[in-house]
């Protein structure tokens, strides 16, 4: 009876140790995997152009995409980084996008600063019909080159990656 519980004790830490293996293994991967592809590849509205304020990025799920405004200019930026398809995120305190598998860096207006990347991040097109702003997924071209500094300003704070 002992030998039995013990021995049941032991395989549900054995099992409950590979559980939790398998959900960090599972959350970095869907974190951090690179995206084969824009899936969406329509048209999306996007609504009322000024619900995007100056210095902000909306990111829209269903296009895997950013809305930024950058000084006034919208830009819809692919959600894949240039250098190997990670996704990035835009972090808030700093006020730019930092891909966490590499350590490139963009500012509000997609432009390449730092890191491996080798242009700023990819654009879609938008369209402005009867004051809706509409962006096609299935359309891209890519990020501006290194030199390409308009949106060029100091981070706001504190970088959400080391490298950045
Ligand atoms: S995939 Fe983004 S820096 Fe490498």
């Amino acid at each position: 009876m002992a030998f039995t519980r013990r021995r049941l004790l032991r395989n549900g830490w054995g099992i409950g140790a590979g559980l939790l293996t398998f959900a960090a293994g599972w959350t970095s991967w869907e974190l951090l995997r690179p995206l084969a592809a824009n899936g969406a590849g329509g048209k999306i509205s996007l609504g009322d152009p000024s619900n995007y304020a100056d210095g902000t990025a909306t990111f829209v799920n269903e296009g895997r995409l950013w809305v930024v405004n950058a000084g006034g200019e919208l830009f819809a930026l692919s959600q894949k980084c240039p250098h190997l398809g990670c996704r990035v995120p835009f972090c808030e305190s700093s006020g730019r996008f930092e891909c966490p598998c590499h350590g490139s860096v963009f500012d509000i207006g997609g432009e390449w600063i730092a890191g491996p990347s080798p242009r700023g991040m990819d654009r879609h097109p938008l369209s402005l019909e009867s004051g809706v702003l509409f962006v096609d997924t299935g359309a891209s071209e890519d990020g501006p080159d290194h030199g390409s500094k308009n949106y060029l300003s100091p981070a706001k704070g504190p970088a959400c990656i080391e490298s950045a």
